[in-house]
């Protein structure tokens, strides 16, 4: 049986969530919501950067806005689940050191286990590149293109024990245009992201 989302306590200007943003890679949605968080009073504040990849370019947003920002690469284990089990302990005791009250994925491209999702459930917001259920997984705009589709878009979603799964706060529509390719793509719905998360976090966290 999956178990029930626990919200976080509601933020303010005062007293903002303590976020931690976990990437992979170029992090320019990280880089929307910390431009975001300060040009606006927001419930909301950015206190831990994590990438699972130690060669993140969005890792340097953490030096250039002084926050707190950590690399934490898989541990070497010959045994897999042994090794997802060790990475997710060692962000999850981060996490609890940085008193971080809300997980904020933006590009994070490994599968979080349901033993981690169980601990962090209602305080985990992904956003995914489509309009899901549509092309869930890790090539969003290569399967929209596949599937001879005409719009596409993106959801900001808490996460659950599925993959992509979990419920829908918010989503927005991109067209998809003739000669399309996944790069282009990519960078369009993008644009459309670094507009809409700042605005559902602002929302979420209130
Ligand atoms: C974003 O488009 C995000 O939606 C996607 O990765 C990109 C990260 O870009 N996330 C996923 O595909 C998760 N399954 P960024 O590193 O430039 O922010």
């Amino acid at each position: 049986m999956s178990e029930p989302y626990t919200y976080p306590r509601k933020g303010s200007i005062d007293d903002p969530l303590r976020i931690a943003v976990l990437i992979s890679g170029s992090g320019s949605g990280l880089l929307s919501l910390l431009k975001h968080q300060q040009s606006n009073q927001c419930p909301h504040v950015t206190k831990l950067i994590i990438s699972d990849n130690v060669n993140a370019g969005g890792l340097h947003h953490g030096g250039i806005f002084e926050i707190s920002t950590a690399a934490i690469p898989l541990p070497r284990s010959s045994d897999k689940n042994q090794q997802r089990t060790l990475h997710e302990n060692l962000i999850h005791e981060k996490l609890i050191n940085s008193k971080i009250e809300l997980i904020v994925l933006s590009g994070y491209m490994r599968i979080l286990t349901s033993v981690f999702v169980k601990k962090w459930k209602g305080r985990i917001i992904n956003i995914h590149p489509s309009l899901l259920p549509k092309y869930p997984g890790a090539h969003a705009h290569r399967d929209a293109l596949a599937d001879g589709a005409e719009i596409t878009g993106c959801t900001v979603h808490l996460v659950d024990e599925g993959v992509d799964t979990g419920e829908i706060i918010a989503q927005e529509e991109v067209p998809i245009l003739e000669g399309d390719t996944v790069e282009k793509l990519q960078e369009r719905v993008k644009r459309i992201e670094h507009q809409l998360y700042p605005k559902v976090l602002d929302d979420f966290c209130s």
